[in-house]
């Protein structure tokens, strides 16, 4: 993966803390150019301790007026539902700082993931007015099967070339329930990529991401190639061992 820059940092702490400053970073120029920040936030537990870093450090010259907050991907279940990336965002984050609520851009459930999944690329494109979705940035994990978002290993997903955000089954990934994620397209849109990755259980795949070039539909991680933007990966010293 040649345009990847790996960011290594001796434990999980230091690693949430340097995303922090780097997301903090990364507003601040998109709203001195654009008048605006929009992120996609990562779910799983990984990126929990960047999100209680950023409300630990938020001030007010972090312009939470201008920031505009997505998801990169959602479990089908009710949006309070504790196993939500919302609720677990909502906990770290959203309910510490000073984004206007109306800002924070849930994925509402519907009756198939499917049609939560138009719901919420209807919502993309009437944020972006038709515009092309280009956020500034968007923040993913990775699992140990090479996943990221809700884009699992030999899903239809994959071979998505024009919606940005789809229903898609359950992974292997507790729980089982469908899954509403944005998909390649949308996420090589961005104008930023940051995976958050800690954790030895994590060496194998991502050093197979970064060196072994595999094919997307084997290791959707490997999809994620930015086209016009900058693609880093935040690692911890465990995960970065491989
Ligand atoms: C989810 C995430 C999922 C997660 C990876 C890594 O809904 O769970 O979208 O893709 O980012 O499974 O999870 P951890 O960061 O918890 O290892």
């Amino acid at each position: 993966m040649s345009n990847a820059r790996k960011i290594i940092s001796p434990t999980p702490e230091k690693m949430a803390e340097t995303v922090a400053a780097a997301i903090f970073e990364l507003a601040r120029a998109a709203i001195a150019a654009r008048g605006q920040f929009v992120i996609a936030l990562a779910g799983g537990s990984t990126p929990a301790q960047t999100y209680a870093v950023l409300a630990r450090e938020w001030t007010p010259s972090a312009a939470g007026a201008q920031w505009f907050v997505f998801f990169s991907d959602e479990r089908h279940v009710p949006t309070g539902d504790p196993a939500s990336n919302y609720a677990m965002a909502q906990r770290c984050l959203l309910s510490r700082v000073s984004i206007p609520a109306e800002q924070v851009y849930a994925v509402r459930p519907n009756a198939t993931a499917a049609l939560a999944a138009a719901a919420y690329q209807a919502q993309l494109k009437d944020f972006f007015g038709g515009a092309a979705p280009i956020f500034d940035l968007i923040l993913l994990g990775l699992g140990e099967d090479g996943h990221t978002a809700s884009l699992f290993p030999g899903a239809a997903a994959l071979a998505e070339t024009t919606a940005g955000v789809v229903g898609t089954p359950p992974g292997r990934l507790p729980p089982p329930v469908d899954r509403i994620t944005f998909t390649l397209p949308l996420i090589n849109l961005s104008r930023a990529v940051f995976f958050l990755v800690c954790g030895a259980g994590k060496a194998g795949i991502v050093r197979t991401v970064l060196q072994a070039n595999p094919a997307p539909v084997d290791c959707p991680a490997a999809g994620v190639q930015p086209r016009h933007g900058i693609l880093r990966f935040y690692l911890d010293q465990a995960a970065a061992s491989g």
